[in-house]
């Protein structure tokens, strides 16, 4: 069963860190990806992940970077060196951590900048700092432009390939990509019996349609532990337009058919813009 992570911000209890980041950007670094540049994260990150970590270890040295980076520079202009050496030493532990967690990425920091970046700020030297910090800087937004997202999609976005529903038409046990082929056959059956004035098989592909549409409830709660979200594609105005397409075609009333049709679809692209998307995108990373 698909599991929703639920990432804590991983601040160590720390509350000054935390307004910190709250108050800071830091300008060098940018988060911006790049479909094209995408790349297959290395299976290493496996072990910096759950299920096989007990926490998204990777993701934590991130956030630890990104605060020691601003914490350098908000001492750093406050004159305050020493703390700013502090946050300098914290930065490049957490940055060399990189290479040995994932080996493959060793060509991807720059040590030796990174020593320089200390140095520059153990000498109190500010054009330096800028210096080196840029090239650090660089570093981690060309790795970011190629894996962010990947990494994001892969590890944080559960999937729909182990959640499973039972078919109330068939009595059979489908994958959801299975079950969306059927409900799509059905609602196309019910448009083309319609329009074709065959509203005795409309009839009965629209009552499969409604009744598998009810039926897809039973994968909310593979991911979701509350029941409002149920609201929103499953709702009493849902439930209005399912019965009502039934009736129209039952009325013979070609117009009614499809302005109910138009409305339950909505369900259908509400539902594919939050929970189909990312699952496509997760396909393409897929091992
Ligand atoms: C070799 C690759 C690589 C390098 C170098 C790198 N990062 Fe990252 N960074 C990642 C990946 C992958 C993610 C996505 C992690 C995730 O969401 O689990 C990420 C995510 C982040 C995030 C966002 C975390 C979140 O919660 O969404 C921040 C902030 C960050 N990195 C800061 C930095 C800083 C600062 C540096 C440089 C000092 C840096 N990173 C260098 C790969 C890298
Ligand atoms: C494989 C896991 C999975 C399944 C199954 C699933 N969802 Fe989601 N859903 C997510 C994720 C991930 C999000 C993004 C928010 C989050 O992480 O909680 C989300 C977000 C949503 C949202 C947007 C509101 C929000 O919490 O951000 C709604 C509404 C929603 N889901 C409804 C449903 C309904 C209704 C079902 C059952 C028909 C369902 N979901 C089944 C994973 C799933
Ligand atoms: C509760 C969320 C949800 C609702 C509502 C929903 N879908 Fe889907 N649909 C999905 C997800 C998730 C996938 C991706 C499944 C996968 O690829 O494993 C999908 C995939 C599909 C696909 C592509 C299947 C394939 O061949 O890969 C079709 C077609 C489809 N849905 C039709 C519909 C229609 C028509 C409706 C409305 C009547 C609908 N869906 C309502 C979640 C939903």
């Amino acid at each position: 069963m698909g599991v929703v992570i639920k990432i804590k911000p991983h601040m160590g209890g720390e509350k000054m860190k935390k307004a910190l980041i709250a108050l800071l950007s830091v300008p060098l670094v940018s988060y911006a990806g790049d479909l094209v540049k995408c790349k297959k994260p290395p299976k290493e990150l496996d072990n910096l992940y759950p299920p096989k970590a007990k926490e998204p270890v990777l993701m934590e040295t991130m956030h630890h970077m990104s605060i020691a980076f601003s914490g350098i520079f908000v001492n750093a202009k406050l004159g305050k060196w020493d703390k700013a050496e502090n946050w300098a030493e914290t930065l490049k532990r957490n940055y060399s951590k990189i290479p040995e967690m994932v080996p493959s990425w060793k060509r991807k920091v720059r040590l030796d900048t990174m020593e320089k970046l200390v140095q520059a700020v153990k000498e109190k030297d500010i054009s330096q700092l800028k210096r080196y910090a840029s090239v650090v800087g660089k570093t981690c937004s060309s790795c970011h432009a190629k894996y962010m997202l990947p990494v994001k999609i892969k590890y944080h976005y559960p999937s729909f390939d182990s959640v499973k529903l039972d078919d109330p038409v068939s009595g059979k046990r489908l994958s959801v990509e299975k079950y969306m082929k059927a409900i799509n056959t059905d609602l196309k059956l019910t448009v083309i019996f319609s329009h074709d004035g065959e509203f005795k098989p409309a009839f009965k592909a629209a009552k499969r349609f409604a009744t598998r549409y009810n039926g897809l409830t039973q994968m909310c709660s593979s991911c979701h532990t509350n029941k409002i979200v149920e609201e929103v594609y499953f709702g009493k105005e849902t439930e209005e337009n399912l019965k009502k397409l039934v009736k129209f075609i039952m009325a013979k009333d070609k117009e009614g058919i499809h302005e109910s049709i138009e409305k339950i679809e909505t369900g259908c692209y509400k539902c594919h813009n939050v929970h189909e998307v990312p699952q496509m995108l997760k396909k393409k990373f897929r091992d």
